[in-house]
């Protein structure tokens, strides 16, 4: 077999065969085939596109590019969760205790933020002696003993995705659905989970900028989740305004310990609830996603989820007594409002550029070696839809110094459009795939 044939076959709109799909994905990580073959190949599918026995073959092979996790050592269900990547995500937090709280098995590997925040466990880490570099042994005792665990992506998982998202990254062949579903489906059927639900993120602040190419990125994951034998079901959720107020790492981690104690409504719990029904409900542990909310609801009432979150913490060596006493989580020598220079309706928050101003704050990694303040950020103060006095606030900057906040100050004010019209509130759940 040559990988001048298959990508002539690709270019000319032939479908590849099994084989010839594990030749070209075994090979290139294997370091036999060149970049550049490689990279005209990726460009070929962007082009062309994969049929769906294409994309799970695919899919298949870059899973076994490398390690993969079997859960089997934990009895019962084991869920997992993804997100396309938005700016205020801090789902996870929430999501994973109230879902463990209801008794679904969370075994859930993540990873470390690279933009404008942390990512799950650079916010977990947020807990004074949390760590998720546990071994694989302790991963399976955790969730088998209190039926939770978060752990660090090892990293021999999917060889593969590392090698092909880094040339893609730079050959202009990101948005190819295919190679996007394959990339995430890979590292999700790897991890090993028996329900998988994805969070699709659209809007400024996601990768998928329209709700139509969104819910084409939803159908084509959860469709190959199922012919890989999972259960799948995705949610379409709006990113053009940060989700809930907090952007950064400790902010955010008061922000979801505030939801997991019933202190906060809004569309944070609203997207907790509706992919923790997916999970409980694809599960069969409720027989719908309502009666899955109720049964998360009373997580959050009786103390259950809030509970889970810090046996979570501990048995991840962290200081639990912070998931009660949030004083303890870092916080932001300077802390300084910002008014509104105009007043009006909020008509827009960009997403991208909050992230942004955490960034700059020093919130974020500009590259993987960068180091990040865990106490900086953002707190918004307004949302699309509020009404704005002028000198009101429109959040509150976090950060080390009074000069980078007033920096950060000038950007954030910048994030925020107004109408001098009431504007509508956009509908957060944009639909569910199931
Ligand atoms: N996230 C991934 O993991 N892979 C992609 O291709 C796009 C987003």
């Amino acid at each position: 077999m040559q990988m001048t044939d298959l990508i002539a076959k690709k270019r000319d709109g032939g479908v590849l065969s099994t084989e010839e799909i594990d030749f070209m994905i075994q090979g290139y990580t294997r370091g036999e085939i060149p970049d550049y073959q490689m990279s005209a190949m990726c460009m070929a599918i962007l082009l062309r596109g994969m049929d769906d026995r294409e994309t799970l073959d695919m899919t298949m092979s870059m899973m076994h590019s490398g390690e993969t996790l079997d859960l089997s050592p934990i009895q019962g269900v084991k869920a997992d969760k993804h997100s396309t990547g938005g700016v205020g995500d801090k789902t996870s937090l929430v999501l994973c205790p109230m879902v463990a709280a209801a008794g679904l098995k969370i075994a859930k590997m993540s990873g470390r933020g690279l933009g404008h925040t942390g990512g799950t466990i650079d916010k977990l880490e947020s807990f004074p002696g949390f760590t998720t570099a546990i071994s694989e042994e302790t991963f399976f005792d955790n969730v088998n003993r209190i039926g939770i665990a978060i752990m660090g992506q090892t990293a021999d998982l999917v060889p593969a995705d590392k090698k092909i998202y880094a040339l893609r990254d730079v050959t202009g062949t990101v948005p190819s659905i295919p190679l996007i579903v394959s990339s995430i489906m890979s590292k999700k059927l790897a991890s090993g989970a028996d329900v998988i639900v994805l969070d699709v993120k659209c809007g400024d602040g996601a990768f998928m900028k329209t709700e139509e190419d969104a819910r084409t990125l939803a159908k084509g994951l959860t469709r190959i989740g199922r012919l890989a034998g999972r259960k799948c079901a995705a949610v379409i959720t709006d990113m053009d305004q940060p989700l809930g107020w907090a952007v950064g790492n400790a902010v955010e981690v008061k922000e979801a310990i505030a939801v997991l104690k019933g202190e906060q409504q809004g569309d944070l719990l609203e997207l907790c609830l509706t992919l923790g029904g997916c999970m409980l409900a694809e599960a069969g542990y409720e027989p719908g996603i309502e009666a899955a909310r109720e049964r998360m609801l009373k997580t959050i009432a009786d103390g259950s989820a809030l509970r889970k979150l810090a046996e979570m913490v501990e048995a991840q060596g962290g200081d639990p007594a912070a998931v009660y006493d949030t004083s303890i989580l870092p916080d932001a020598k300077v802390k300084i409002p910002v008014p509104a220079a105009e007043g009006g309706y909020v008509k827009r928050i960009h997403a991208e550029r909050v992230g942004l101003v955490s960034m700059h704050l020093g919130g974020g990694r500009a590259t993987k070696e960068s180091d990040i303040d865990l106490s900086v950020g953002v707190v918004l103060a307004k949302k699309v839809g509020d009404k704005v006095e002028p000198g009101e606030s429109l959040g509150t900057i976090h950060a080390s110094s009074k000069e980078k906040a007033e920096q950060a100050a000038a950007l954030l004010r910048d994030c925020f459009e107004f109408s001098a019209e009431p504007v509508e509130r956009p509908a957060f759940i944009k639909d569910i795939i199931r």
